[in-house]
């Protein structure tokens, strides 16, 4: 989020804006926590994980007096234009502001979820995914070193995006997500089915909405007798450096944010497909449907035999 911020920044200042940053999202808003940025604000953030706008829920923005504080904080300031950067309850608080409060707003898709339609990535998932695979490699050391089974839960609200990616780039041998439903007793096969052709260690990632990693790995050590640990990365996924891909993501983004509002788009969103920027009505983000590749999950089970 912090390469957005920069690209926001920077960018606006280069076309002549003003910019000035809300603290702590929605609830800074409504607040009036604004604070002026300038070129030289957003230096030696490229490389930082979070924002160093803090980040924030808000229910008294939920209530139409808390949003009627927040237009009036952007009225008090000046504030002629809204780039929000966040994930789907963000771009909802973006929507009200547009559509009800007529205030010009562009959403730049940020979430580890990947749940946003309307972008293939949103900022943040490529670094989650990495985070977490870097992660999986390191407990597959002690899965190998004293043959066992790992169950490592990841993140990823209601959707196996992360589950699936590192499930493929770390060859688990099973990966759990809600879109594929699954048998704990085929699950417990494919473990001892490569037990017996020779393999000494096995991992299972399990995205969060998918089931309990815990109940999964209680399970699985009961039906197949192999010894088996659990592990949930949380919030650990979260944060660290940045990779190069949603830094260059973060950048693309947050400077056609700042395009479409100069251009005068109202009440959109930001995203790429097939490499290229597209402009969706705010709306996109969850009216249209985002599907996750089930040939990669296919493609994961032909790979981990
Ligand atoms: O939406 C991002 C996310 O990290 C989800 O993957 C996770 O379920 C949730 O946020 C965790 O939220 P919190 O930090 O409030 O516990």
């Amino acid at each position: 989020m912090n390469a957005c911020i920069r690209s926001v920044v920077r960018t606006a200042v280069s076309r002549g804006v003003t910019v000035m940053g809300i603290r702590r999202g929605y609830d800074g808003l409504v607040r009036g926590e604004v604070v002026p940025m300038d070129a030289a604000s957003v230096g030696g953030i490229l490389n930082r994980g979070g924002t160093i706008l803090l980040t924030a829920r808000s229910e008294r923005f939920r209530t139409r007096e808390g949003q009627a504080e927040a237009v009036e904080t952007l009225q008090h300031h000046g504030i002629e234009g809204l780039v929000v950067i966040g994930g789907e309850g963000s771009f909802h608080g973006a929507r009200v502001l547009g559509t009800e409060w007529g205030v010009p707003v562009v959403g730049v898709p940020a979430t580890i979820d990947n749940d946003i339609a309307g972008t293939e990535s949103s900022i943040g998932f490529d670094t989650a995914v990495n985070v977490a695979l870097e992660a999986i490699d390191k407990i597959r050391d002690t899965a190998a070193s004293h043959e066992r089974i790992f169950v490592i839960e990841v993140m990823g609200r209601s959707v196996g995006f992360i589950a699936l990616e590192v499930g493929l780039a770390g060859g688990a041998e099973a990966i759990l997500i809600p879109e594929v439903p699954f048998d704990i007793h085929a699950v417990c096969q494919r473990i001892t089915g490569g037990r017996r052709r020779g393999k000494i260690s096995s991992i299972v990632v399990v995205a969060e909405g998918a089931a309990d990693a815990l109940e999964i790995g209680r399970q699985i050590e009961q039906i197949t007798g192999l010894d088996t640990r659990q592990t949930i990365l949380g919030h650990i996924q979260r944060g660290g450096t940045p990779t190069a891909f949603d830094r260059v993501l973060a950048a693309r983004l947050g400077f056609a944010a700042v395009d479409q509002l100069l251009a005068g788009r109202r009440t959109c969103m930001v995203g790429t497909v097939g490499n290229a920027i597209e402009v969706n009505d705010i709306d996109a983000a969850w009216t249209i449907e985002k599907k996750i590749d089930l040939s990669r999950h296919q493609l994961a089970q032909v790979l981990s035999v």
